[in-house]
């Protein structure tokens, strides 16, 4: 089913209530997801993304219920990613005038993708595409969330078309954001952000102020992801500003594997004296917690604890996984500490704190490490741990964020 954002200018993409897992299974969507496209019928025809290659028929269908595909002049590919390029082979064979634009690294993400001899107009951040009443102006957001990824705003209606940015993995029976329950849209916005967009958080600050000094009128936000913005669409952009600081609240997270129940023991202990010290926390089993859950506490926290047994040498390995995120996601303003238990060499809180001060996290209380199953009195070492590394998220320099 369509749903009309303006004259003229119509949602024409696909609700999937279905998936539970996104990238493969590198993403949990727990609300399942839309791939948005655009429709705008003005003297010229044109489509805005399309959507994941399994939605392409319904696709195909919604656009016939305003137009002949035939008649569609541009087809505009934000982003070459599968969610929203994937149905860019049908669109095409049933489109044969239309023409592929696309941003300078489009022009090298989409035939390395699909391998097809579209024709396809390159464009650049300010280039401009007349549709009769209205334009088309584009603005490149390299590595938003990749080195492809481009903005197209239409004149006169006012709306930005951001892909993803500014989205959320949400199946939802409505498409605008004042339709739909609150706190559900904005965790699953934070959620989008922490896990895909934090590394580049430097880049969507330089963006955001980019786009506001283009001082273009903005009625309505429509990402390729979700609801769309319509009711005070720039609060999203607001956050995105706010989050792009990654100024966390006094908080910890607390991320562990066992092996027998010692190091758990021991994490519960930490949280216990977390809490002592005045610091809301949570603890995460490494493999049974959702792993972009766990890095959304992570990405809202002051205080990150990591522990694991001592395993030949090393950690185990299902903790590795979370190591590579909290590295590979470039978290700032960050402090940690490692626990663990160990039989003979001990080695795992060394291993840990290394690759936390890797992460550019500061360590400003020496890790806790047990040999065997912790006693009662090492136990109380854990709560201690807890209360000394809480009372260093207390202090730490930076002030909480209003969430
Ligand atoms: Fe980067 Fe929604 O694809």
């Amino acid at each position: 089913m369509i749903t009309k954002m303006k004259d003229k200018v119509y949602w024409v993409g696909a609700v999937d209530w279905e998936s539970r897992h996104f990238h493969g299974h590198e993403l949990s969507i727990h609300r399942g997801s839309t791939y948005n496209a655009y429709l705008i019928v003005d003297q010229k025809v044109a489509l805005v993304d399309t959507v994941w290659t399994p939605f392409a028929d319904q696709l195909m269908s919604n656009i016939r219920e305003v137009v002949d595909p035939a008649k569609i002049d541009f087809v505009i590919a934000n982003h070459s990613e599968m969610d929203h390029a994937g149905a860019l082979p049908e669109v095409m064979r049933h489109a044969p005038n239309a023409e592929l634009i696309v941003s300078r690294k489009g022009a090298e993400s989409i035939p390395g993708h699909f391998h097809e001899q579209w024709p396809t107009k390159p464009v650049k951040t300010g280039d401009k595409i007349g549709l009769g009443e209205n334009e088309l102006v584009f603005v490149e957001a390299p590595m938003l969330h990749w080195p492809d990824s481009m903005f197209t705003y239409l004149t006169g209606k006012n709306i930005l078309m951001p892909n993803d940015a500014f989205g959320q993995h949400y199946a939802t029976a409505h498409r605008f954001n004042d339709e739909v329950d609150q706190s559900e849209l904005f965790e699953e916005c934070l959620k989008y952000y922490a896990n895909i967009l934090t590394p580049y958080s430097s880049l969507v600050t330089k963006k955001i102020e980019e786009v506001v000094g283009l001082n273009l009128p903005v009625d309505i936000i429509a990402p390729s992801h979700g609801v769309i913005w319509r009711k005070d669409p720039l609060q999203i952009v607001n956050k995105y500003a706010e989050w792009a600081k990654q100024i966390p609240q006094q908080r910890a997270v607390v991320i562990y594997d066992t092996m027998w129940g010692g190091t758990r023991r021991m994490a519960e202990a930490i949280g216990e004296g977390l809490a002592e010290a005045g610091v809301d926390n949570k603890v995460y089993h490494a493999v049974t917690a959702d792993r972009n859950d766990t890095l959304m506490e992570v990405f809202k926290a002051r205080t990150v604890i990591v522990g694991s047994p001592t395993l030949n040498n090393g950690l185990l390995p299902t903790i590795w996984p979370i190591l590579q995120d909290l590295k590979g996601l470039k978290f700032k303003n960050k402090i940690a500490g490692a626990f663990g238990t160990y039989g003979w060499s001990g080695e795992g809180v060394k291993v840990i704190e290394e690759h936390l001060r890797d992460c550019g996290f500061e360590v400003p209380v020496a890790g806790v490490k047990y040999k065997w199953q912790p006693t009662a009195e090492h136990i109380e070492g854990c709560r201690a741990f807890g209360r000394e590394i809480g009372k260093a998220t207390k202090n730490a320099e930076h002030g909480e964020h209003a969430e």
